[in-house]
């Protein structure tokens, strides 16, 4: 393979080649026979396109607006855990990247930098992952830590109350460093001789019994918009809690936009891919608010059906990772920018001038193909 990869795939390679064995399966593994996994990539290659011709593409615009950020593309960094096990400089490098991209990151709650240290590393706009403790007081305090240090959003993983089984991680006993955020505030035992001490903690410490009324506690807590990450269903979307006036009441303590989301395919094994699920969420959210997605984008025609089936934006994980640990926040940036390239030329062979300009009618799904 050549040395300067051409294409997001290619990354995973140099990444698998880079790193331990431990950390290039704690990255790249999904939940038990990994069905989902793969789907979130194959779901896409199963959607074609209706392009356009004759239309002026002599110059494209690719930048959309989030939360009235303005980025450069529909890309956005999805939090991932630990970048420090890719590369030493870990989630600063890919908070720079980020910021020489024009786009936001999402930077996880399980990072192995600092909310503080990514802060002061650049001027990327950056929202905050949250993971929802036992211990609210914990949450709280990252919270407000987040608010303190410019971060702009706040992002609700909703779709673990317990971790998702993944098997690479149990067989190698895979440690984590202990999480730089969380210092002096939790202490959590490893206890990996069955298993992973990732698996063993999150489940120690995540509060399994978090549901919709928890979004009122989170509102009275924070200032900051709230995007709720992992949603795969028209239920789910349309925030529906037990009646129909809480539909509403959710949205008003504080809902500023949904994921879908099925975590990278490490929960919940034969989840839908996420590509799949995306157009039933839109159709039940009636673009009450923005809905963004991820799960399997490798290319820039994937970025582009995301966006056809509904989607502002979508988000990437692995593939951030991969850079980062193929080439650090180089490799970060090439990532991104390949896939903004990729994306441009199929706006340009699909007759889309602008993102404005990608329409339903510009994708033909499998069933569409059928009947
Ligand atoms: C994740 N993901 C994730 N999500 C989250 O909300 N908090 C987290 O800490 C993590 N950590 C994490 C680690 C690793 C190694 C991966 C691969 C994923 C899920 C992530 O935000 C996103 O949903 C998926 O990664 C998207 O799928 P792709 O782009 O990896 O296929």
């Amino acid at each position: 393979m050549a040395a300067e990869p051409v294409n997001l795939n290619e990354f995973q390679e140099l990444a698998r080649l880079a790193l331990p064995k431990m950390y290039y399966d704690f990255y790249a593994g999904g939940a038990e026979d990994e069905h989902t996994l793969k789907e979130n990539v194959e779901a896409f290659h199963r959607i074609t396109f209706r392009s356009r011709i004759l239309v002026d593409v002599s110059r494209i615009d690719l930048s959309t607006t989030i939360l009235d950020y303005k980025i450069s593309a529909p890309i956005i960094i999805a939090p991932t855990a630990l970048h420090k096990l890719a590369n030493p400089e870990g989630e600063v490098a890919t908070a720079r990247a980020a910021a020489s991209c024009n786009t936001i990151m999402v930077l996880s709650f399980t990072s192995s930098s600092s909310i503080e240290e990514v802060a002061a590393s650049s001027n990327a706009v950056r929202f905050y992952q949250l993971y929802v403790f036992k211990k609210r007081d914990i949450t709280a305090t990252l919270v407000q830590r987040a608010e303190r240090n410019g971060f702009k959003a706040l992002v609700l993983t909703a779709d673990t109350p317990r971790l998702g089984r993944r098997e690479a991680d149990i067989k190698n006993k895979m440690i984590t460093p202990p999480l730089k955020n969380l210092e002096g505030l939790l202490s959590t035992k490893v206890s990996s001789d069955t298993g992973s001490n990732f698996e063993a903690d999150a489940n120690e410490t995540m509060d399994a019994s978090l549901s919709w009324k928890d979004l009122e506690w989170l509102r009275s807590i924070t200032n900051l918009p709230i995007l709720i990450k992992g949603i795969l269903t028209r239920e789910d979307g349309k925030i529906k809690a037990p009646s129909d006036d809480m539909t509403i009441k959710a949205v008003e303590v504080g809902v500023a936009g949904i994921i879908v989301s099925n975590h990278g395919a490490r929960q919940l094994d034969y989840s839908p891919a996420t590509i799949s699920a995306l157009e039933e969420v839109v159709h039940a959210v009636k673009g009450r608010v923005p809905i963004l997605m991820d799960g399997g984008v490798r290319r820039g025609t994937d970025v582009f059906k995301a966006l056809a089936l509904g989607a502002q934006a979508v988000l990437i994980g692995r593939p951030v990772v991969y850079g980062l640990a193929a080439k650090g926040e180089y490799g970060v940036r090439r990532v991104i920018e390949m896939l903004k390239d990729e994306f441009e030329l199929t706006m340009a062979l699909t007759g889309c001038p602008s993102v404005k300009h990608i329409t339903r009618k510009h994708v033909r799904t499998e069933q569409e193909r059928i009947h």
